[in-house]
């Protein structure tokens, strides 16, 4: 049984995405019975080289995607707000399952998508849009059956993560540094949003929807960024056994919870000083498991494409870790579970 893909982006994810769904397809079927098949790929310059082969598959026409019958599922990679905000809206509208790695536009516009999806019995699932390839949602939601969660917080954003260690240990300055990450493709297409704490603010803002339950708006978090640090200021800490590190953290205190986004000096033991690179490390703290340290690549094509294939998985497995086990595929009529893909 093959079931059908419309892939929207042709980015840094999009493109891991590809990638892994191509040369995974088989281990896929294997695992969910279910055959997975990129139909169509939306981008916006049909001239513009690819790093994969995707001949017969691009189209600059959305609606080619969004109004296929065939495709069941489609996977959000554009990035940004608009046009990606009507395009997720239209495909669950179209009752497609959405897999999206956008964290600007799952912070700013989650509660309203995820009530459309619910509507209309489709999955919305934004993995790859915390914490790169680190399974931290899924996590979070198995936690969240046995503790009260009252601290989630870390390092986030690869790319200011891979800026500092590579200032700090390799003599880089702040430009060279930020060129590079963008060269290895972990920045965001405009790096203000890494570098001013943007990217961490959004995925902070969905980790905190998890963990509390609260929608959390966007400009009532402080934030401030990495941009005004300079070599010399890192370089003075160090002789203090000291590192600058982008911290982003929500804490619950009773019904009060606190939150922010920014640079903080850590003593080089914190197991967070030691988190270098693109890595990202993410704390959880509850009442039964004590505190979880995960860490793991944050950006980048295949950690983030690994973490919208683990979204994929979960769909084509039906599998709701809240124990709903809700198989709302297609409208009833439409047909059984696994009618709705052949
Ligand atoms: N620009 C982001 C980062 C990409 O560096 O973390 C992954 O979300």
């Amino acid at each position: 049984m093959t079931v059908k893909i419309g892939l929207l982006g042709l980015g840094t994810v999009g493109t891991g995405v590809y990638r892994l769904i191509t040369s995974r397809g088989g281990h896929i079927k294997e695992s969910t019975g279910f055959y997975p098949e990129i139909k169509g790929i939306l981008i916006k310059n049909l001239n513009k080289p690819r790093k994969v082969n995707v001949q017969g598959l691009l189209t600059q026409n959305a609606e080619e995607i969004l109004k296929d019958k065939e495709i069941k599922i489609v996977i959000e990679a554009i990035g940004g707000v608009h046009p990606a905000y009507e395009y997720v809206k239209e495909a669950l509208s179209e009752g497609k399952h959405v897999i999206t790695a956008n964290k600007e536009l799952i912070a700013k516009h989650g509660e309203d998508l995820n009530e459309i999806a619910e509507k209309n019995g489709v999955f919305l699932k934004c993995e790859a849009s915390v914490g790169g390839a680190i399974p931290i949602l899924h996590q979070i939601d198995r936690l969240k059956i046995t503790d009260e969660i009252d601290f989630v917080g870390g390092i986030i954003n690869g790319t200011t993560n891979y800026i500092l260690t590579q200032m700090s240990t390799k003599g880089k300055s702040y430009e060279e540094a930020l060129i590079e990450a963008q060269e290895l493709g972990y920045a965001e297409l405009n790096p203000d949003y890494d570098v001013k704490g943007f990217d961490s603010l959004y995925k902070l803002i969905i980790l905190m929807r998890k963990v509390f339950n609260v929608n959390v708006p966007v400009n009532s978090i402080t934030r401030s960024g990495i941009d005004g640090i300079t070599k010399e200021d890192i370089n003075y800490i160090a002789k203090w056994g000291y590192k600058i590190k982008l911290l982003a953290w929500g804490k619950k205190v009773k019904d009060n919870i606190f939150a922010g986004v920014e640079p903080v000096v850590v003593e080089e033991s914190n197991i967070l000083s030691k988190v270098s690179d693109v890595n990202n490390a993410i704390i959880l703290k509850g009442d039964s498991f004590g505190e979880y340290v995960f860490v793991g690549r944050g950006a980048g094509e295949l950690p983030t494409g690994d973490a919208v294939v683990a979204d994929l998985l979960d769909v084509l497995l039906n599998y709701n870790i809240k124990g709903n086990n809700v198989a709302k595929f297609l409208p009833v009529s439409e047909g059984s579970f696994t009618d709705t893909f052949y």
